[in-house]
């Protein structure tokens, strides 16, 4: 039988660290929940020292998700690693997650520890965590840059201390394939007690080879991959979890290994984490980009007709991405709309059900057609997003050729209906400069972008925006068929957004 590669999924601690994708805690759970569907092993749910939300977010999902175990980051302090067992005593399967710096460029500029003083650090912190956790792990942070002696001497220390796992992450992205299949064969050569353990890889994608060094750690004995659904994280990324797993599925010959991953779940995670995070997925990203199951050339085309394996590598229905895209209308009932949620993947409570179809009738009452990604993008606004201090009541714009633009806005603001007005260069800018004033918002606009959500005249708009204010970067969406209530409504999620990761930042 095939050896089982482990899929630890850091969606919601690594991932979480793209710029702006900050997520609530009913949003990680509910992702949380899919990725259980997914069929990941351990779900690294954050790292509770770093933040109120963090916590607050770890400690729920380790509630309600039973099935994977569920990790938490820590530093090696015991502070960190009291913090972690406070979020995830509720867990059936609880893990910690230690890590320090290794290479000597961190130990010098960042650490300004000795090697001697790292290992120290190391087995106290491992031998702590020991009187909460059976399941511990070890990160060296910046492996890929350390001297491999001392990677071996930490991994065989943090081994006897009572690691059971030991992470080799890439944390800059900055191996080479060889390089890092190499790095991971010394290690299991030369670490003597690698065999109580299991060897982790966790890499970046900063030179777009995150997945080639995943793969290439497998190849040399790795079995645990650390990774992200759409491959978001800190900076360009990490491992695309997606990638991995049908890299490893579709060359079944070449790997001889499997996953617990059911595959038909991918597009589903795929779709949920863009929509919550508002990390729009590149149309060319390999697996879950909208182009990726499209053949465009005559000469593709006709080869695919003729015998799909001319071009087809993997089938779109083994991702899950249905090739039927059944269209509602405005005769489609309740029974339709809810067959159709389910194949999108989602579920939905009996009363976000209704208050979707109302939102559907509206908008099936001004178009003729209502495609897969209109449904999407309600279910998105409406039921995965920030809960909200504020919410749009009312939008009236006047503007044109002869009239300055102006805007009446009336929105709840913790509850509380307010109403103002006020001018702009142009009706967007009118209605912003009204909900601004408003919510009395520092934040400063640092990106505006409207798309339509299925192209035609009659589209719905889909706006992102991205707010700055001090240190935080949020992404706020919102989708109408007129495009500057769109804008309303992405500028309202924006603030909402930020309104939490500022509340949630305050480590109280
Ligand atoms: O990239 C990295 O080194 C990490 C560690 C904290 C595991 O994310
Ligand atoms: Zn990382």
């Amino acid at each position: 039988m095939s050896e089982r590669i482990i899929i630890f999924d850091t969606t919601l601690r690594d991932g979480e660290q793209s710029p702006g994708a900050s997520m609530n805690a009913e949003e990680k759970l509910r992702l949380a929940i899919q990725l259980e569907k997914l069929g990941v092993d351990v779900i690294e749910a954050g790292f509770p020292s770093a933040s109120r939300g963090d916590r607050e977010a770890v400690q729920m999902i380790s509630e309600k998700v039973k099935g994977p175990k569920i990790a938490a980051l820590a530093r090696t302090t015991r502070e960190d690693i009291d913090s972690a067992w406070r979020a995830l005593k509720n867990s059936n399967r609880p893990r910690i997650n230690i890590f320090i710096a290794t290479s000597d460029i961190h130990l010098v500029h960042k650490l300004k520890l000795t090697k001697d003083q790292v290992k120290k650090a190391t087995v106290d912190a491992i031998q702590y965590a020991g009187k909460f956790f059976s399941d511990i792990e070890f990160s060296a942070e910046d492996g890929s840059r350390s001297d491999k002696e001392f990677l071996c001497d930490i991994f065989e220390l943090a081994i006897d201390a009572g690691a059971k796992t030991v992470n080799l992450p890439d944390t800059v992205g900055y191996a080479m394939p060889d390089e890092f299949s190499q790095l991971v064969g010394y290690i299991m050569k030369h670490t003597p007690n690698i065999g109580n353990a299991v060897m982790s890889v966790h890499c970046h994608n900063d030179l777009g080879l995150a997945t080639a060094n995943t793969l290439a750690a497998i190849k040399a004995g790795a079995r645990q991959v650390e990774v992200t659904i759409n491959g978001i994280g800190e900076r360009a990324g990490n491992t695309s979890l997606e990638e991995v797993v049908m890299g490893i599925y579709t060359r079944k010959g070449h790997f001889d290994l499997t996953t617990g991953i059911k595959t038909n779940e991918i597009h589903p995670a795929s779709r949920l984490t863009s929509l919550i995070t508002g990390i729009v997925v590149q149309p060319n990203k390999a697996i879950v980009g909208s182009n990726a199951f499209s053949h465009e050339a005559g000469i593709h085309q006709d080869g695919i007709l003729k015998a799909p394996i001319t071009y087809e590598i993997m089938k779109p229905e083994t991702i899950g991405l249905s090739s039927s895209r059944i269209i509602l209308g405005k005769h489609s009932g309740r029974h339709a709309l809810k067959e159709k949620i389910a194949k999108l993947g989602y579920e939905l409570k009996d009363e976000e059900l209704e208050s979707l179809f109302k939102r559907f009738k509206t908008l099936a009452d001004k178009r003729k057609e209502i495609l897969d990604d209109d449904i999407e993008a309600i279910i998105a606004e409406e039921f995965l997003r920030t809960p909200d201090i504020y919410k749009l009541e009312y939008l009236n714009v006047i503007s044109g050729t002869a009239a300055v633009p102006t805007a009446t806005v009336k929105m709840a603001i913790d509850g509380r209906v307010e109403q103002s007005a006020g001018f702009g260069v142009g009706p967007i800018d009118a209605t912003f400069n009204t909900i601004a004033k408003m919510a009395k918002t520092k934040s400063v606009l640092i990106h505006f972008s409207v798309d339509s959500i299925t192209g035609g005249m009659d589209a719905q708009g889909e706006v992102m925006v991205k707010l700055k204010e001090g240190d935080f970067v949020v992404l706020g969406k919102g989708a109408d068929p007129d495009i500057i209530t769109a804008s309303a409504k992405a500028y309202i999620n924006g603030l909402n957004r930020l309104e939490y990761v500022k509340r949630s930042s305050k480590n109280t």
